[in-house]
C-alpha cells in the first residue's frame, strides 16, 4: 500500500494527508456471505434492497473488518462507474481501512484487490494511456477468423473427453436383443470444457507455442488452485508474460501481443506495464468466460421453458445467455470503488477512502421490480461494466462463449445436470460466482457423425496480419506461414489432468 515516512503521517495516493473521518461505518450492515448469499444471491439481493434500501452497508467477514457499501441500484451503479465528478478511484492505494490497519494486511480477501500497475487500478489520463494499445489490439481481430479458432478448440476438447472409436460397444446389427439403452456418459463442464476452452484460445491468440502455452496453463492452474504453491506460479507467469513480449518483439507475428507492441508506440507502456497487460487480458478473458459458459449451461438445465425454447429455436443462445446476465451475472460484484474525496452515496455519507461495492449481479432485480420479463432481449444490464473500466472485449468474450455453448449443444444432446442444482458448491459467490464443479450427464454419442472430418480440419486460427515491426530496423518475418499453427492436440490431452 501508500508508502510513507513513518514519522510523518500517512498520506493517500495523491500525497495529501487524509481527510479527517467525520462519518462512522453505520451500526447496522449485512453479511454478503453465508449459505443464504451462496444459494441464490438475487434473492438475497431482493432482501437487501428490502431491508436497506439502494445502498446496503455490508460485510464479507465475521469480524466486520473487510467492508463496503453495496450499491444495489442501476442508477446508484451507473452513477459510481461513469464517476464524472471524478470522485471514485480503482486504484485500491484509496482502501483506507488497510492503510490504517483496521483490515490486516494478511486478511485472505486482501489478495483479490492488492494494487498492481495495470489497467484495472488505474483512472482518468492514466487509464486512458494504459488501455490504449491494448484495446487498439483487440481492434484489430478477426472475429470470424477467431470463431474458427473456437470451434476447432471446442471440437477437441470434447473429443478429450468422449471415449475413442476403441472404446465404442460391439455394434449389435446382427444381434437378436433387443437394443441396450444407450450408455449414459459423466463430465464435469467446468474441469474438461469450461476451463480450458477460453484460456486456450486467449493463449492462442496471444501468439503463445505449444510449450509456452503449456507452461502458462500450468502456472494459471496453480495460482488459481491457491496454496502453498500460488505465489511462485505468480513469478512465473510474470516471467512467461516477459518472455513472450521480448518473443513477439523480435518476431512479431498475426496476434495479440504483436499488436499490443505494434499500437505501443503511441501509449508509451514499459516493460512492465506491457507485461501486465498481456497478462490481464488472458487471464480476465478466461475468468468471466469460463463463469458465463456455466452459469448458462446450468440456467439452460435448470430452466424447463428456456430449455425447450433454445431446442425449438425459438430462443437463440445469445438470448439465453443475455437472460444469464441479468439473473447469474459472471461477474456479481465489483471491488472496489473508493472515495478520493467525502461524498454522498444514496443515504449514505462516506468519508475519504471508503469501499463502494458495485453489484453487477443484482440487475435482475430492476426486471423483477418492473414486472417484464424481457431478460433474453433486453442488454441494458451492467454485466460488462460501464464507464471508463466496461468490458472493451464484449465482441470476443461473447463469441468464445456463444460458440463453446453452441459446439457442446449440438454435440451432446440429451445433456442433463449430474446433480440437482441446490447441491451444487461455489467459488468466490461475492465475485465472479462460478461452480466448483458441474457435472452433467448425457448419452454416449452413437456413432461417428458423416462429416467428423469438418472436426480435425487443419484451422488457420490467424487472427489479422502481422504488424510491421515496430522499429525503423527491417526485421526478419517469420518464415512459416502467418498464423498456421499446429492444433494443441497435445496441450488439449493434457489439460483434463487437473
Ligand atoms: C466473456 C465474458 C466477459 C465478461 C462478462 C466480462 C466482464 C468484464 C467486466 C465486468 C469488466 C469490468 C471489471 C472492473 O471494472 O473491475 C471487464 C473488464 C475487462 N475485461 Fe472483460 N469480460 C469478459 C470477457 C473478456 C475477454 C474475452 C477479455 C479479453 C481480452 C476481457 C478483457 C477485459 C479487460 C482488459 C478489462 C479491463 C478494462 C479496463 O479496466 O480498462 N474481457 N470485463
Amino acid at each position: 500500500m501508500s508508502e510513507s515516512d513513518p514519522t510523518s503521517a500517512p498520506t493517500n495516493p495523491d500525497g495529501a494527508p487524509w481527510r479527517e473521518r467525520t462519518a462512522p461505518w453505520p451500526l447496522r450492515s449485512a453479511p454478503l456471505y453465508g449459505p443464504e448469499f451462496t444459494r441464490d444471491p438475487l434473492a438475497y439481493y431482493e432482501t437487501l434492497r428490502r431491508d436497506f434500501g439502494p445502498i446496503a452497508p455490508v460485510t464479507l467477514d465475521e469480524k466486520g473488518t473487510f467492508r463496503g457499501y453495496l450499491v444495489l441500484d442501476h442508477v446508484y451503479q451507473l452513477e459510481v462507474l461513469r464517476n464524472h465528478g471524478q470522485v471514485w478511484a480503482r486504484d485500491s492505494r484509496w482502501y483506507r481501512d488497510l492503510v490504517e490497519g483496521t483490515l490486516p494486511l494478511d486478511h485472505p480477501l486482501v489478495p483479490q484487490i492488492a494494487y498492481r500497475r495495470h489497467r484495472l487500478y488505474a483512472d482518468g489520463a492514466e487509464h486512458t494511456r494504459m488501455a490504449a494499445a491494448g484495446n487498439q489490439a483487440l481492434g484489430e481481430l478477426d472475429l470470424v477468423r477467431v470463431r474458427d479458432l473456437i470451434e476447432a478448440l471446442a471440437h477437441q476438447l470434447i473429443d478429450a473427453f468422449l471415449p475413442g472409436p476403441e472404446d465404442q460397444p460391439e455394434d449389435g446389427a446382427e444381434s437378436e436383443a433387443p437394443a441396450a439403452p444407450a450408455e449414459e456418459l459423466k463430465v464435469d463442464i467446468l474441469a474438461d470444457y469450461a476451463l480450458p476452452l477460453p484460456l486456450l484460445v486467449m493463449m492462442r491468440l496471444a501468439g503463445m507455442n505449444e510449450d509456452s502455452a503449456l507452461a502458462t496453463g500450468t502456472a494459471i492452474h496453480e495460482l488459481l488452485s491457491g496454496g502453498p504453491e500460488a505465489a511462485r506460479a505468480a513469478a512465473e507467469l510474470s516471467e512467461l508474460m516477459a518472455a513472450l513480449v521480448a518473443e513477439k518483439r523480435d518476431r512479431p507475428g498475426p496476434d495479440l501481443v504483436s499488436w499490443i507492441l505494434h499500437h505501443n508506440r503511441d501509449s508509451g507502456l514499459d516493460e512492465h506495464e506491457l507485461r501486465e497487460e498481456v497478462w490481464l487480458q488472458i487471464v480476465v478473458g478466461r475468468g468471466a468466460s469460463t463463469t458465463w459458459t456455466c452459469n448458462t449451461l446450468l440456467e439452460l438445465l435448470s430452466n424447463d421453458d428456456l430449455y425447450s425454447d433454445v431446442l425449438a429455436n425459438r430462443c437463440s443462445m445469445d438470448e439465453a445467455m443475455n437472460h444469464v446476465m441479468w439473473v447469474n451475472a459472471p461477474v456479481q460484484n465489483l471491488f472496489g470503488y473508493w472515495a478520493t474525496q467525502p461524498t454522498k452515496l444514496g443515504p449514505y455519507r462516506l468519508d475519504q477512502g471508503d469501499m463502494a461495492i458495485v453489484s453487477l449481479g443484482s440487475s435482475g432485480m430492476t426486471m423483477r421490480a418492473a414486472g417484464l420479463d424481457v431478460s433474453r432481449t433486453n442488454n441494458a444490464h451492467l454485466a460488462w461494466g460501464a464507464g471508463e473500466h466496461g468490458c472493451p472485449a464484449r465482441d470476443l468474450g461473447r463469441l468464445i462463449v456463444r460458440t463453446g455453448l453452441e459446439v457442446l449443444w449440438d454435440r451432446l444432446p440429451g445433456i442433463e445436470l449430474a446433480v440437482p442444482k441446490e447441491e451444487l458448491t461455489w467459488d468466490l459467490p461475492y465475485m465472479a460466482r462460478t461452480p466448483t464443479a458441474l457435472p452433467v450427464t448425457f448419452p454416449r454419442p452413437s456413432a461417428e457423425p458423416k462429416d467428423a472430418a469438418r472436426w480435425t480440419r487443419d484451422t488457420t486460427p490467424f487472427t489479422s496480419s502481422p504488424p510491421r515491426p515496430t522499429s525503423t530496423e527491417e526485421k526478419e518475418r517469420p518464415s512459416e506461414r502467418p498464423g498456421r499453427l499446429p492444433l494443441w492436440r497435445s496441450l488439449v490431452a493434457w489439460w483434463p489432468r487437473r
